[in-house]
């Protein structure tokens, strides 16, 4: 090396400085050894991770368990980096910004996953989805499959629930290294019941058991009071701010927005990532169908095994049997059509990579197709909250300032539970009802922003 030739020599100093020298280098060389060895934990997962027909915590057992047998170093190690405060949220509570009504406030990257800028300058599409707290154990397995960023929106009203999800979001993180690159979150709080208690940060007990997310979950959860959980069902989640909220955290052009339970297909966010390399069209939303799938199964490899458990009655197009207008547009027959051996895509489907199946011809109102898109399209209408209207009339919107939907192949989302129609509680009810009358005020809106009815939603205005 050059620098144990300096000039040297003579001087008792001159030796020290050199060993200093020598010292620092090999520190960096190791340090940077250890920084690479970091990366050994697989970006795909393995096929026998997956193996699993159990039904919430599909296994998460097994996964654990294979993780620790091939990568004990690395799981170990894995953890060190992390600084003692790494979990405790961004923000300061009497700040945040308010909605347009003064009825929430937001905070944006509350916290910020270790590879997250990374990821969002090398893919072009993050995954945006929100949550209340007691479903946010849904993320796990979102985040297994999706291997790209993700924005996630996170709901918190009050200290308790606040607490629960600071100590659930120090959980998520130890366990799951998905969640702890990937994962932007940010958060919304009710101005009724904001949360008064800075974040904090939290020791997790000694014993935790990563294979049991919901499980953990909901003994945190049990602490919450009645009074607390009574709240919160006498007032709305404000989907809509949520929703908002997720996708501007996004930083890719494209945004694929789900709900928290809606799991995507494996490789999806590499797949889309090569199908978007070649797009160039600003007002196309490209639809990735969803089917409701049984908790006995385990989630499909691809679409020729989803094919088959449909055809078993194991799997079924989200919501055909509760609300068949969500998705009746995106047309199921046709996208089936490409696992025939003689049609013309059919090599997509064994290869996995994404290709424009069909568009949609027969757009309905209330069509709600989960879809990746430019994040230029209109932001979802904050005046509905709670349920009904709150997803649909964007994509109405989206259709009406001339949108085209494009329906994607070989991949998909999964749902678990075949859902069948049930009695609604009455607040659900109380809530579509007064959506339902914000929807006649939207609909004159829409019309007056583009002049265009391409559905004759104003034949019976008043
Ligand atoms: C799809 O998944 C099934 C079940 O795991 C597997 O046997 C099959 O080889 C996969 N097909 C393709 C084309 O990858
Ligand atoms: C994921 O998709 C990409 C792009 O279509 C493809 O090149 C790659 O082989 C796929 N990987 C797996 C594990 O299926
Ligand atoms: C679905 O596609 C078939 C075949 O192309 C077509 O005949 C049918 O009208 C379409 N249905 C809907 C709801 O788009």
């Amino acid at each position: 090396m050059p620098y144990t030739a300096i000039n040297l020599g003579c001087r008792p100093w001159n030796l020290s400085l050199t060993s200093v020298i020598i010292l620092a280098l090999s520190n960096m060389l190791l340090t940077f050894l250890l920084l690479q060895s970091e990366t050994c934990v697989p970006e795909i997962i393995p096929r026998k991770m997956v193996e699993v027909s159990a039904v919430t915590e599909w296994n998460l057992g097994n996964l654990v368990k294979q993780q620790q047998e091939q990568l004990p170093e690395c799981i170990t190690q894995d953890y060190q980096p992390m600084s003692p405060d790494a979990n405790s949220l961004r923000l300061d509570i009497k700040l945040g910004r308010w909605d347009a009504r003064r009825i929430f406030r937001t905070f944006d990257s509350v916290l910020v996953g270790s590879k997250f800028t990374e990821l969002s300058q090398t893919y072009r599409v993050c995954l945006a989805t929100q949550s209340s707290v007691e479903k946010l154990h849904s993320l796990v397995q979102v985040a297994l499959h999706w291997t790209g960023p993700m924005s996630v929106a996170l709901y918190a009203a009050g200290d308790e629930e606040f607490e629960v999800l600071q100590r659930y979001l120090v959980y998520l993180r130890r366990c799951y290294e998905s969640i702890r690159e990937r994962v932007i979150f940010s958060l919304a709080v009710p101005r009724m019941r904001p949360p008064k208690k800075q974040p904090r940060v939290f020791e997790l007990p000694d014993i935790i058991d990563c294979a049991k997310p919901e499980a953990t979950l909901n003994e945190l959860a049990s602490h919450i009071s009645s009074e607390q959980t009574n709240w919160r069902i006498r007032n709305v989640y404000p989907q809509n701010h949520m929703r908002n909220l997720a996708r501007k955290n996004c930083q890719t052009d494209y945004v694929f927005l789900t709900d928290v339970d809606i799991v995507p297909s494996f490789n999806l966010s590499v797949a889309l990532d090569e199908f978007l390399r070649s797009d160039n069209c600003d007002k196309c939303a490209y639809v990735i169908p969803t089917y409701e799938l049984d908790t006995r199964m385990r989630f499909p490899q691809n679409k020729t095994e989803l094919i088959r458990l449909a055809r078993k009655g194991l799997a079924r197009p989200f919501h055909q049997k509760v609300f068949i207008h969500n998705q009746f547009a995106t047309n199921f027959t046709r996208w089936l059509q490409d696992v025939s051996p003689t049609h013309k895509y059919h090599e997509n489907v064994k290869t996995g990579k994404v290709y424009v199946s069909h568009d949609v011809t027969n757009f309905e109102f209330l069509y709600e197709p989960f879809y990746v898109a430019k994040d230029i399209a209109p932001s979802h209408d904050e005046r509905f909250m709670g349920y009904g209207y709150t997803r649909n009339t964007q994509v109405y919107e989206m259709y009406v300032t001339g949108y085209q939907f494009k329906v994607l192949s070989p991949v998909f989302t999964g749902h678990w539970g075949l859902q069948t129609r049930k009695s609604r509680p009455a607040w659900r009810e109380r809530q579509n009802s007064a959506n339902r009358k914000q929807f006649e005020t939207f609909k004159k809106e829409v019309f007056a922003r583009y002049m265009r009815d391409p559905l004759k939603m104003m034949k019976n205005a008043n």
